[in-house]
């Protein structure tokens, strides 16, 4: 690993190498939890988990990550921290850092996470932003490798809202050698400034001809933590970009289907589709474990690992 500290606050902050041993390390380290293998590199370490915003599966993949590698984990939230006492984040950076050895942050800004980063003395990870959720993206890829190989190459189609989900697909696309279809409603497009058609973008305003013939379908809730007030307007925007039996049919019967959780059935995915045969969300859900277990991993002992 090059020298420094390093934090993974967005997916680009990886290389496709070190993409590829985080993918690797986490069949590995799958491997072995699944045949009960004692493996702790992590005892002694503590992880930090910073919590504004709410969270099932980040918080428990973490923590359970954490402590299945032998370390240990603190959980604090604006709520029940000084952080919702207006203490700068830079001060709660340093203070922090200095009593862990790595840190999970959910908030709302990326700036702000990036603050955070920019004074602490340890590894922090972005846990998800409004920007980004590059550990969700970690665990979709991984779970599609495992169960269709490589993803450079292939096509994958994102119906829905240009959200933190969204982009980090693009940096994956960017990063990993793959496509990217996006259809999104009129209003809610990708950043023109962040995302043009190109390479490893393409752009539809039907979500089904995005749909058609891709690997890989996926969506997200159309009103994603922090844009509540915007949610009933964006119920009508988005009624037609539903993933549904027949957009997966233009997909192919070997697409599979993903999505973040949690899902609203009847909104961005109908019922059949997320409970049918190619959904593989609970795959991608237990995925967080394993992928964040081999992040923490690597940002903490490197590759001096076996
Ligand atoms: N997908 C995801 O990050 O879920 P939580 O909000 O429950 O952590
Ligand atoms: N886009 C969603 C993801 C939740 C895991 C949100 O930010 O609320």
């Amino acid at each position: 690993m090059a020298g420094g500290i390093r934090h993974f606050l967005q997916f680009a902050d990886f290389d496709r190498t070190e993409l590829e041993w985080v993918f690797e390390r986490s069949r590995i380290i799958k491997d072995r939890f699944k045949r009960y293998q004692f493996y702790q590199p992590l005892a002694d370490r503590t992880l930090a988990m910073v919590f504004e915003k709410a969270s099932t599966r980040t918080r428990v993949s973490f923590e359970a990550g954490m402590y299945q590698m032998g370390g240990s984990v603190i959980h604090i939230t604006t709520g029940d921290s000084q952080l919702g006492r207006a203490e700068p984040i830079e001060d709660t950076a340093r203070v922090i850092s200095r009593m862990v050895d790595i840190v999970m942050i959910r908030t709302f800004g990326q700036a702000k996470l990036e603050r955070f980063a920019a004074h602490s003395r340890v590894p922090v990870i972005n846990g998800l932003t409004n920007e980004y959720h590059p550990c969700q993206i970690l665990a979709d890829i991984f779970t599609f490798i495992e169960h269709r190989g490589p993803i450079a190459g292939r096509t994958v189609a994102w119906i829905g809202d240009a959200n933190n989900m969204a982009y980090t697909w693009l940096q994956a696309a960017q990063g990993l050698g793959f496509r990217l279809n996006v259809s999104t409603p009129p209003g809610y497009a990708l950043d023109a400034s962040l995302a043009q058609d190109g390479e490893h973008l393409q752009v539809f305003a039907d979500p089904m001809q995005a749909a058609r013939g891709a690997d890989l379908v996926t969506t997200d809730v159309w009103t994603s933590m922090g844009f509540e007030a915007e949610n009933e307007v964006r119920t009508k925007a988005f009624s037609d970009w539903q993933v549904d039996a027949e957009m997966m049919q233009a997909a192919g019967r070997d697409a599979v289907f993903m999505h973040c959780l949690p899902a609203h059935r009847g909104e961005e995915v109908s019922a059949d589709v997320i409970d049918g045969e190619q959904s593989l969300v609970w795959d991608v859900a237990e995925n967080r474990l394993h992928v964040q277990k081999a992040l923490m991993e690597y940002l903490l002992l490197g590759k001096s690992v076996s």
